[in-house]
């Protein structure tokens, strides 16, 4: 509690945490600062400070890290520094808690841009009633209706009100897309908007590469062990080159590490296991080969046994229990933030990607086979699922699928193609797989590379595909 004496001591520190960007501090938040001055050094110190404080970012804020985390910051090499292991039951409210805490965390970025630092809540842009000043504001979508002209109207939302915005016919708007948060800017007229720029989160032209890495990555996913389709032949020469190519300290598993039971009608047939703890157990050996120094993050993907709604926690250990018995093993969520060697890999299984992909033009008939364009758009978007309804998204309190931090390494699987982008200094990796092409992707008319990983030097951040369908790969070495 602070008493009289510290009164000045406490609005000065306050006026601090306005310098930071923040615009309200809530009236329950406030009396917890009242009553625990520390929460004050505890916000000074948070990466991430919305422009409007409340009680339950505060709650989240002291929340202590978990017994797992603090194991992995004390590991030398490497950390993770964001894994998503815990969360609340989701009620009835939860939902407007999600879309709040997805509102506040993008819309602090946005405010960080020049033109929107002048930025006016929806409700008064609706009392201007039709002035035609210009007008800057940041909202939610809500729908997007395609107009004959070939102009739209978006319909966007924040806390104080709805507004329709006219878009004129630009091509990058047709990357908008529903429950994204993005920045208008334009005239103000009766309700509505003639918008001159839509400003995306984005992130800043230029992201430099840390010069503290020394050793190589491999970027790997979509395992699918137990899968009839599994290719054996290719993860063995996967294996014995990793094992004499000792410079590659990390090997990064984004999801599918298992083919799952029950996926779909039908499957049973096309597994060697009957249950997913065989699959696991089956995994653990086959990673067992490879050398003990070689540390391997494994993340979920829609076929393990994570939960189905996003973020997905770690793989359990009561379904895995060899795999978490090895020791150079990770056990991580999907998404993970993990810094190895200063650089910051932003590793995602993908699932979202389908919708995405579907519901976006520009990249719709294109996206099987260029999947790091979709990355590209997501990170405009700061967002790894910003369709709410198109996928399966758990409403946390906290969006913990915002992009932020923003990674030097963005890597997804899913798709089972691989392929090297970069957006903006940001390593763009979609890996390949491991699992031959299936029925389905066939209908589908998907052409997966199976045997294809990439591998990155951490020291310049270039990465090439390295193909294990191929005999000859175990010729090849980094010492060439
Ligand atoms: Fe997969």
């Amino acid at each position: 509690m602070i008493d009289s004496m510290d009164e000045k001591w406490f609005k000065k520190e306050i006026q601090q945490v306005f310098n930071k960007g923040v615009r309200v501090i809530y009236e329950d938040a406030l009396k917890m600062i009242y009553e625990d001055a520390s929460l004050i050094k505890a916000i000074k110190e948070s990466d991430f400070v919305p422009p409007e404080i409340t009680g339950s970012f505060l709650k989240g804020l002291t929340k202590p890290i978990s017994e797992k985390q603090e194991k992995e910051k004390q590991s030398n090499g490497y950390e993770v520094t964001k894994n998503y292991d815990d969360w609340e039951p989701a009620t009835s409210e939860s939902f407007i808690q999600y879309f709040v805490s997805r509102y506040q965390k993008i819309s602090s970025l946005l405010w960080k841009r020049q033109s929107l630092k002048s930025a006016i809540s929806i409700v008064n842009v609706n009392r201007a009633r039709g002035d035609r000043e210009r007008t800057a504001v940041i909202g939610m979508v809500k729908g997007i209706r395609d107009l004959k002209s070939g102009k739209k109207i978006v319909e966007i939302e924040d806390p104080t009100g709805l507004l329709s915005v006219l878009l004129p016919p630009i091509s990058g708007y047709d990357e908008i897309v529903p429950d994204e948060v993005l920045g208008v800017v334009g005239r103000s007229g009766r309700d509505i908007i003639f918008a001159e720029e839509i400003i995306f989160p984005d992130v800043p032209i230029s992201n430099s590469w840390p010069d503290t890495g020394e050793s190589w990555a491999m970027f790997s996913s979509d395992l699918h062990i137990g899968s009839k389709k599994f290719n054996k032949e290719h993860f063995s020469r996967f294996v014995k080159w990793l094992n004499k190519e000792k410079k590659v300290k990390y090997l990064f598993l984004a999801g599918d590490l298992v083919d799952g039971i029950g996926m779909y009608k039908g499957q049973q047939s096309e597994l060697d296991f009957d249950s997913i703890e065989e699959e696991y157990d089956a995994l653990a050996d086959l990673l067992s080969e490879l050398r003990e120094d070689l540390i391997i993050f494994a993340g979920p993907g829609n076929h393990d046994a994570s939960r189905d709604s996003e973020p997905q926690p770690p793989v359990p250990k009561a379904f895995a229990k060899k795999l978490y018995d090895l020791k150079n093993v990770v056990m991580v969520s999907s998404p993970a933030w993990i810094r190895v060697e200063g650089i910051l890999v932003l590793m995602y299984h993908g699932t979202s990607l389908d919708g995405f992909i579907d519901s976006i033009d520009s990249i719709k008939s294109i996206g099987y086979n260029r999947p790091t364009e979709a990355l590209k758009i997501m990170i405009k978007k700061r967002h790894l699922a910003p369709l709410f309804g198109r996928g399966r998204t758990f409403p946390d309190q906290n969006d913990f699928l915002v992009i932020d931090p923003i990674p030097n390494i963005f890597h997804t699987g899913h798709i089972h193609y691989a392929e090297i982008g970069n957006y903006r200094g940001i390593r763009l990796i979609s890996s390949g797989t491991f699992q031959e092409k299936t029925e389905f992707q066939e209908k589908l008319g998907h052409n997966p590379t199976p045997g294809l990983m990439v591998l990155t030097d951490l020291k310049t951040g270039k990465s090439e595909l390295i193909d294990f369908s191929k005999q000859d790969v175990l010729s090849q070495s980094l010492e060439n």
